[in-house]
């Protein structure tokens, strides 16, 4: 009994440090056609590829809007304080109600000074408080926050939707998210952050 309980336990801890284990530094340009630039920065998901899947959507939304868009991995690597951009988008984990590591790790030592910013987190339906920690993450590393959003693998993201695959409702909700922030940027409606 006691030898089970050590091998779940040792089971959850190594898996809690795999799936934060900081990725390659690698850096895609997405393509897009304007000459507008947007930068999605994410941790890649190990298990079931969410938050890989969440960033293709948001970087579609932000061409859909116009911009040319570039993807990185969130590592030590990753800069601090991008440069070109004239919006980012971050994607997170949720691990134990909380972003993934590499994300907090990098908003801790960012400086983003004024860039306008969101932040889409995906997990399996509790994110309320890593959300927030986001939102004030984001904040603390000096980004005009534009929104933030959580998406789900087992949470209904909509519920007058529920005869429709779940995963593609939060990379819609994502695409959309992306679209509209942009072209708040580009049409100069960025006067009511929430920060
Ligand atoms: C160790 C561990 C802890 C997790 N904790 C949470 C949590 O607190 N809230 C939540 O909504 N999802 C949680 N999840 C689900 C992940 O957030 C979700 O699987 C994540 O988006 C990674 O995507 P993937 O399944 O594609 O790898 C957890 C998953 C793991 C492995």
């Amino acid at each position: 009994m006691m030898g089970a309980l050590i091998l779940v336990i040792l089971g959850l801890a190594t898996i809690t440090v795999l799936v934060q284990l900081e990725a390659d530094y690698v850096v895609e340009n997405l393509g897009g056609g304007g000459s507008g630039r947007a930068l999605v920065l994410f941790h890649p998901s190990r298990d079931a590829r969410f938050s890989d899947q969440i960033s293709e959507a948001l970087a579609e939304g932000f061409k859909d809007a116009g911009l040319t868009v570039d993807r990185t991995t969130l590592t030590r690597t990753t800069p601090g304080a991008p440069e070109g951009y004239a919006i980012i988008g971050i994607v997170s984990n949720t691990y134990y109600w909380a972003p993934d590591r590499p994300t907090r790790r990098y908003l801790d030592r960012a400086n983003l000074s004024g860039l306008p910013s969101l932040a889409i987190i995906g997990g399996a339906g509790s994110t309320g408080r890593a959300e927030r920690m986001l939102g004030q993450a984001l904040r603390d590393a000096g980004a005009t926050v534009l929104g933030t959003r959580s998406v789900w693998l087992w949470r209904p993201n909509d519920e007058s939707r529920m005869d429709e695959p779940n995963r593609g409702l939060a990379l819609e909700i994502a695409r959309q998210l992306g679209r509209e922030s942009a072209a708040r940027v580009l049409s100069g409606d960025v006067s009511n952050p929430d920060n």
